[in-house]
């Protein structure tokens, strides 16, 4: 059986956040499975695509309303994902630098989304199944159910519509309909959301089911946390379903890991362990003999990013410096403004590298004792998971599948600190009670090593993906 995956980000090729990770890993563990799983992405102009070598498959031409745009399918020719991946370039819209952040990001997609199916169409290549992640890809359910020149696609194929984020929706003004293929107007409605085209909304109304990246994530999607849209959930939950993500083990495996100082396992975690800490706090001039705890990410509102210059000031005050930060991220200014004043105020105690920086990443994982995500909202999240694998302890806001993945140490079987509120005060009562447990160093080195033997690999997910793909087949 085969099915395509299309998605606009992909581990190594294009990463942003978790969303490449999880295109990069489920097809190739598809694969072991025995189906035949492939990527559709859009070209970019990026390292991976300068460096690996491509072999045009398919050439052709598409209208959208008033352009003409020229396309090529491009494959990458050694396999080296452990998928085939195909690229769709159009020059000066598919072939770009970043993913995301460009005026015509709209256009961009549904280019992309629209190429694809041309090309699946002209040359029959047609899977069993589709697989469209995240509201980039959110018009192809529609489109093959009711764009005309596309239905003789749905009619042989199912589609899967997978929720990475429901924060973003690809919301665009019913002027960009133009651009779409024709289809009966009776059916614009499919499209719309509030008067708008939003097509994280289309996606959830035309794909054959529709699955969230943890299950409790699905359940606050239906209640309170569907940004807008969850009576739409509550209508199509019949064909809903929530599945944990895995982690890709030949990628972030600290046994293996290529980009750490010293490699270690659950058996001999504690001097290796520490030669990563040292190695961080060298570089960034903190004490490698106090707690060191760390945040990887985006620095957006549901990431909690705006609390950290709170909690790291007050944690570090009420804990009269016997505590260090470090952070590791980007994105909004106030937050990156406030955490540079904080680093000046508190050096030899809190550290940061803005920006975004892989390598770096799995030294933090590696070196750090604790891992703060203060997520409002977290519809997987791949930090804590890392992190316990390289036994670092989490310390997590209670939702989505931070809850899922990590519970609390006073529960049975207990892997981390969870907080409930998403504010200063929730954090910094977790991050206290993190620090009063690491003065009992026999019971935290239990708990890392009972961390870091838990199975996280994607094989679990994979099989319940392949589960639902058959469901759809029979
Ligand atoms: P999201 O996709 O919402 O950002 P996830 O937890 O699913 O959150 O995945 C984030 C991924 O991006 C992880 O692989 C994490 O290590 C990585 N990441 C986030 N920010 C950075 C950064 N500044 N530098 C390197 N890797 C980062
Ligand atoms: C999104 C979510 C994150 C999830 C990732 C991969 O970016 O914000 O929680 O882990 O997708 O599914």
């Amino acid at each position: 059986m085969k099915v395509f995956h299309l998605s606009a980000e992909c581990y190594p090729v294009a990463k942003v956040g978790g969303l490449a990770d999880v295109v990069g890993a489920l097809p190739k563990y598809q694969n072991k499975l025995g189906w035949e799983a492939s990527v559709i992405m859009p070209w970019y102009n990026r390292s991976f695509t300068r460096e690996h070598s491509f072999q045009t498959v398919f050439e052709g031409k598409i209208i959208l309303r008033d352009r003409e745009l020229n396309f090529q399918i491009l494959k990458e020719t050694q396999n080296v994902l452990g998928f085939d991946l195909y690229m769709v370039r159009i020059d000066g819209l598919l072939d770009r630098e970043n993913v995301y952040g460009y005026d015509d990001d709209a256009l961009q997609f549904i280019a992309f989304q629209v190429v694809s199916l041309h090309w699946m169409k002209e040359t029959k290549s047609i899977p069993d199944i589709l697989h469209c992640h995240d509201h980039h890809t959110g018009l192809v359910p529609f489109m093959v159910n009711h764009a005309h020149d596309f239905k003789e696609l749905g009619s042989q194929l199912k589609t899967v519509g997978t929720i990475h984020n429901g924060e973003y929706q690809g919301w665009m003004g019913w002027e960009m309909v133009n651009f779409l293929p024709n289809f009966d107007i009776a059916n614009g409605g499919l499209l719309d959301w509030g008067n708008i085209i939003n097509p994280m909304a289309a996606m959830v109304k035309c794909a054959d089911v529709f699955t969230t990246v943890s299950e409790g994530y699905l359940q606050e999607l239906l209640t309170n946390s569907g940004a807008g849209l969850e009576s739409l959930y509550q209508q199509e939950s019949f064909k809903s379903i929530g599945i944990i993500n895995g982690i890709d083990s030949e990628v972030w495996n600290p046994k293996t890991d290529q980009m750490l100082i010293a490699n270690y396992g659950a058996t001999n975690f504690v001097s290796n362990k520490k030669k990563n800490k040292e190695e961080l706090c060298e570089r960034y001039r903190l004490n490698t003999n106090l707690p060191l705890i760390s945040f990887i990410g985006r620095f957006a509102t549901e990431k909690g990013a705006d609390l950290l210059p709170g909690i790291i000031e007050r944690m570090i005050v009420e804990r009269s410096g016997d505590v260090n930060f470090f952070v590791l991220g980007s994105g909004d200014p106030t937050t990156e403004n406030r955490l540079k004043e904080l680093q000046y105020r508190f050096s030899g105690n809190f550290a940061m590298d803005l920006g975004y920086n892989e390598p770096l990443s799995h030294i933090i994982y590696a070196g750090s004792d604790y891992l703060l995500m203060p997520s409002r909202v977290e519809p997987c999240g791949l930090n804590q998971m890392y992190s316990m694998s390289y036994g670092t302890i989490p310390i997590v806001r209670k939702t989505g599948g931070l809850n899922d993945t990590v519970p609390d140490v006073s529960e049975e079987n207990g892997r981390g600190f969870q907080f409930n509120d998403a504010d200063v005060n929730g954090a910094c009562w977790a991050i206290h009670r993190a620090l009063d447990f690491e003065a009992d160093k026999k019971a935290s080195q239990k708990l890392r090593r009972q961390i870091m033997k838990i199975d996280f690999s994607w094989e679990k997910s994979t099989k319940k993906y392949i589960e639902l793909y058959k469901n759809l087949k029979k």
